[in-house]
């Protein structure tokens, strides 16, 4: 071949290939998925697993990469995982703190970053409020008062008093504070109420057990329980049972979540009450994701709704 001929073709190769690279330009661009990073506290419930899996299944359905850690119950694991998050360059990041206070520091590192941060299902003590960018949960203050109204409805004729045995969340953590508070508030407004004993079941259903047992023997003689959650609720009416006491009969059993095995126990009569709180929080928490990254306008905080749910409601929408 001659030499003019093989710099010809070779001009045509190299023109082929620079307008074979612009047809690849020209195809539609792949938009990149947010990275999201997701610290959860740990799962030490039944409301705990059913957050989680509603989290996975709404980051899928969004199509954003979920970056999850589950912290175990400790705190400077999520602390841990925050920090990994900033390193890996996450767009956003949210966690469910496991209790109120020590997150400055980090919040601060995530703002140095420029990443927002969601904080999701419990609140966190700040001394500055714009560390965070938004937050979306129950109103767990709310949910104490719900409790304390059913009490006082339930107990409208008795003459007091009207012994209480509370068994509270995780020390120190939002919910444990809030439903505490919530119920006191109402309470104050009936003396005849007292709350004779306390304890903390770390929101778990063997510590429920372990706390009724307790209860049984410095305060055997209460009218109610509130458990600040269905699987301590559950634990705490293992013990009941095997102490020969009938839950819902015998003493009146008020719980906060509402979650398949407490419907369960409300159905059979063992829990009397249930307040509402959704785990299912995953979706709105996804569009607060696409709104903040996007830059579109967002409400900073956002509660879920809180419905109660009776023995009473039960026996009438079943009664044949
Ligand atoms: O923060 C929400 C609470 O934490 C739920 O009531 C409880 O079940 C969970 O462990």
């Amino acid at each position: 071949m001659k030499k003019r001929n093989i710099i010809f073709i070779c001009i045509c190769l190299i023109i082929l290939s620079l307008s074979s690279c612009g047809n690849a330009n020209d195809e539609p661009e792949i938009p990149e998925r947010i990275v999201f990073g997701f610290s959860q506290l740990g799962d030490e419930s039944e409301w705990r697993t059913a957050f989680s899996n509603d989290i996975r299944r709404a980051a899928e359905r969004a199509g954003v990469q979920l970056m999850f850690d589950n912290a175990q119950q400790q705190r400077s694991n999520q602390i841990k995982a925050i920090r990994s998050f900033i390193l890996k360059g996450a767009d956003i990041i949210a966690f469910s703190p496991i209790v109120e206070d020590g997150w400055d520091n980090v919040l601060r590192e995530a703002r140095m970053a420029d990443i927002p941060v969601i904080v999701v299902d419990r609140k966190i003590e700040t001394g500055n409020e714009g560390l965070f960018t938004a937050f979306i949960g129950a109103d767990f203050h709310r949910e104490g008062v719900k409790a304390g109204e059913f009490m006082v409805e339930r107990f409208a004729d008795a003459e007091g008093p009207v012994r209480v045995a509370e068994i509270s969340g995780t020390l120190n953590s939002s919910p444990a504070i809030g439903r505490a508070e919530g119920l006191r508030e109402v309470f104050a407004d009936h003396p005849k109420f007292e709350i004779v004993i306390s304890d903390s079941g770390d929101f778990m259903r063997s510590r429920g057990r372990e706390s009724m047992e307790m209860i049984l023997s410095e305060a055997p003689d209460i009218d109610i329980l509130f458990a600040h959650n269905d699987d301590m609720a559950l634990g705490a009416i293992e013990t009941l049972e095997e102490h020969g006491i009938v839950p819902g009969t015998d003493i009146i059993i008020v719980s906060v979540d509402a979650q398949t095995s407490g419907l369960e126990a409300l159905r059979q009569g063992k829990i009397n009450c249930l307040i509402e709180c959704s785990p299912l929080m995953g979706d709105a928490m996804m569009a607060l994701v696409l709104k903040i990254v996007n830059g579109e306008p967002f409400e900073r905080y956002t509660y879920t709704e809180t419905r109660v749910f009776t023995d009473k409601d039960w026996e009438l929408t079943h009664r044949q």
